[in-house]
């Protein structure tokens, strides 16, 4: 369990953390819906495609619309829990403020029912974090993406949200690129009110971990959850060693509280790199804005000629040409 905005915040104990993580293991119940399976009447489940502590997103058949949806629900020992209800009914108000063509979109949301979930488009394509795993991407690949992920938080702020979970696994390699999960998306006026950090641990800027020490999250906190995953595209590797995820909230749990990222390799070319660290910058005023960081990546990309594999590869004439210079 990577996730934070549970149970593990200041002043737990490690035993005590540890039955936690042991009993949501026990606890975390599946549909196990058949090929087939009615998951409510007229839609149907045609595979599983993932889920994390409250959910379960399934590719699924609607017949009503007669197309191929994404059924996020709720897990099956949480539909009676007041805060997964709560939660949902939280996603469901940031989609529909947040409409963007580089965020997944919601067609309807059945919150009252015995079985609350959300219809979301279906995004075809891999995560970026199966991309990431299984071959790695390069440059010529990285600049598209960093565009319209910039161009979503940008979007993302401007309507008064922070998405809180910017990261591979949340980000579908459809074309173009879509921002998914708005699970812990929330209203800048309530960040406050945020009970515990909140986020995935190896993605979170410093003001997610310790709030008291950095400042409030906002916008700003999306360009570090950028900045971390453009880092990990790029390089297959995160820019800080892995927390202790057993540690009270300190540094040893979130090493980004007080080590520097570690420097990109040679193979980025140096603007890019400059680039992703200035989103790595531990006070969230000195970071760039996601607007700003789609103004700089966009003529780089401009650059770029129509997609033909055969230049892309290392070495090739596009690797060389589009930092000509620099
Ligand atoms: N609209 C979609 N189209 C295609 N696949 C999707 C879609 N929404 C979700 N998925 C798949 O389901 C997985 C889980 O969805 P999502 O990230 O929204 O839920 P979650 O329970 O909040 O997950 P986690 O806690 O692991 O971040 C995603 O990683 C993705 O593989
Ligand atoms: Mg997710």
């Amino acid at each position: 369990m990577s996730k934070l905005s549970s149970p593990a915040h200041r002043g737990f104990t490690v035993r005590g953390h540890l039955a936690f993580v042991l009993a949501d293991v026990q606890t975390k119940k599946s549909w196990e819906f058949a090929e087939g399976a009615a998951i409510v009447p007229g839609r149907h489940a045609v595979e599983l495609l993932g889920g994390g502590r409250r959910y379960e997103a399934y590719l699924a058949w609607d017949d009503r619309m007669h197309a191929l949806v994404t059924v996020k629900l709720l897990r099956p020992h949480l539909v009676s829990d007041p805060g997964a209800r709560n939660a949902i009914a939280g996603e469901a108000e940031a989609l529909r403020a947040l409409q963007h063509p580089a965020l997944v979109r919601c067609f309807d949301a059945d919150l009252d029912g015995e079985r609350p979930h959300l219809a979301l488009e279906f995004l075809d394509g891999p995560r970026l974090s199966t991309l990431i795993r299984r071959h790695g991407i390069i440059v010529e690949q990285l600049l598209p993406l960093a565009l319209e992920l910039s161009a979503a938080l940008h979007f993302i702020a401007a309507r008064s949200f922070v998405h809180l979970d910017v990261k591979p696994k949340n980000v579908i390699m459809s074309a173009p690129p879509r921002l998914i999960d708005l699970s812990v998306a929330t209203r800048l006026e309530h960040v406050a009110d945020l009970a515990s950090p909140t986020g995935t641990d190896a993605y979170m800027a410093p003001e997610q971990c310790d709030p008291a020490l950095f400042g409030e999250i906002g916008p700003a906190s999306d360009v570090w959850g950028l900045g971390v995953t453009l880092y990990e595209a790029i390089s297959g590797s995160l820019p800080f060693p892995e927390g202790d995820l057993t540690a009270a909230a300190s540094g040893a749990r979130y090493p980004q509280l007080e080590l520097e990222p570690r420097p990109l390799g040679r193979n980025v070319p140096a603007p890019v790199a400059e680039l992703i660290q200035a989103c790595l910058v531990k006070d969230p005023a000195q970071r760039p804005s996601a607007l700003e960081v789609a103004d700089i990546v966009e003529p780089w990309a401009a650059r770029l000629p129509q997609a033909r594999l055969g230049l892309f590869r290392p070495g090739g004439r596009v690797r060389r040409s589009i930092f000509e210079g620099r």
